[in-house]
């Protein structure tokens, strides 16, 4: 897979990553984990390229960072830039836009969680250093210099090498950069999210910082995978988002309709038009699309080699706003 560096001074990456959490949070929780498969698909992720693999402690919580460990005991460690997260309370990890309901919307900056979660992470991560460590959520509670401090004392330790934001504004990212640089920003963007695009895309490419979509297949819609609420599976927080209610995901249809049209003639899927959408973006732009699935890692590997003509990027940008918000 060709590569890129992760912000100016990151580590070298495929300019396709691996979202880990689907493989034990979040999505289809009725159906037993096959942790055999998802070792699998993490081996097979660092063969294909897809260097950059993508956990937090808030999946969970936990067990996403033990299983990630777990792939990379034995030898695998070093083909990786493992990335984790920090301060999202992992009974909050997908209600956290726009808040939950705990003091400080479900989110924990204090330096001294911090502190204490970094060491967590590299036990459960068998490692004795992190290549990416991010901030899950800004915390409002807490005066973002003082976290991103701490998180600054930990690459001093050599415990972490680089450190990125998570759905942090431009005003953010300043106020970290101004303590310690930021490396990376993940932040949702896809064909229906595209407000990064408005302002922290940009001023990460100004900055030389990396930009990692995260729900780069809009959650799996985007590959075609729903067309009614009835095909997500019972326990999976999808059912309770906005676009994916019975007449917003009936309207969405259209969009998932257009990106399959595109697909035919482009000769690709629709989740690899929809990667390679995203990876049009700019060059600092490194998606991490999730999967537990091996034929579906595949086939977003393939989306690095999918070239959209001027005519089929030009159709996905003009495509209409989704119904429904984010969260
Ligand atoms: N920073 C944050 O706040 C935040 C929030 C959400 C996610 N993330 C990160 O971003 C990563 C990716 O986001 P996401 O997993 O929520 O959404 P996503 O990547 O947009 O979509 C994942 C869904 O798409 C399905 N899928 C994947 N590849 C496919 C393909 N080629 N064809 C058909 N279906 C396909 C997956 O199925 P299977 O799982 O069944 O294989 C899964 O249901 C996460 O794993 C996580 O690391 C970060």
């Amino acid at each position: 897979m060709r590569t890129t560096t992760l912000g100016s001074e990151g580590p070298e990456v495929g300019v396709i990553g691996l979202g880990c959490m689907g493989m034990t949070s979040s999505y289809d929780m009725e159906t037993p984990r096959d942790e055999a498969t998802s070792i699998a698909v993490l081996h097979r992720a660092l063969d294909l390229g897809m260097t950059l693999l993508d956990t937090a402690d808030a999946y969970g919580p936990y067990t996403n960072e033990e299983l990630v460990g777990k792939a990379l005991a034995r030898g695998h460690r070093d083909r990786a830039v493992l990335a984790t997260k920090v301060g999202l309370l992992a009974d909050s990890v997908e209600a956290a836009n726009p808040g939950s309901s705990s003091p400080g919307g479900g989110r924990d900056g204090r330096p001294e969680h911090v502190r204490k979660s970094i060491d967590g992470s590299l036990r459960r991560l068998r490692t004795d250093h992190l290549d990416l460590y991010q901030l899950h959520r800004v915390d409002p509670r807490v005066p973002l210099e003082e976290t991103w401090g701490a998180m600054a004392e930990a690459v001093a330790a050599g415990k972490v090498r680089h450190i990125g934001l998570s759905e942090a504004t431009v005003a953010e990212i300043k106020r970290a950069q101004a303590v310690h640089p930021v490396t990376s920003v993940q932040s949702e963007l896809s064909l229906w999210t595209r407000d990064p695009l408005a302002g922290v895309l940009p001023y990460c490419q100004e900055q030389g910082i990396a930009f990692l979509p995260f729900a780069p297949l809009g959650r799996g819609f985007l590959a075609g995978r729903f067309s009614s609420p009835g095909d997500l599976p019972r326990d999976d927080f999808r059912r309770g988002l906005p676009r994916f209610q019975r007449h917003a995901l009936r309207a969405n249809l259209a969009i998932a309709g257009r990106v399959r049209e595109v697909a035919g003639r482009a000769g690709a899927t629709p989740a690899q038009v929809a990667l390679a959408w995203v990876l049009a973006q700019g060059r600092h732009v490194v998606p991490i699309p999730g999967t537990k699935t091996p034929r579906y890692l595949e086939d977003n590997a393939g989306a690095a080699g999918v070239e959209l003509s001027a005519a089929d990027l030009a159709e996905l940008d003009a495509l209409p706003a989704p119904q429904g918000g984010r969260y």
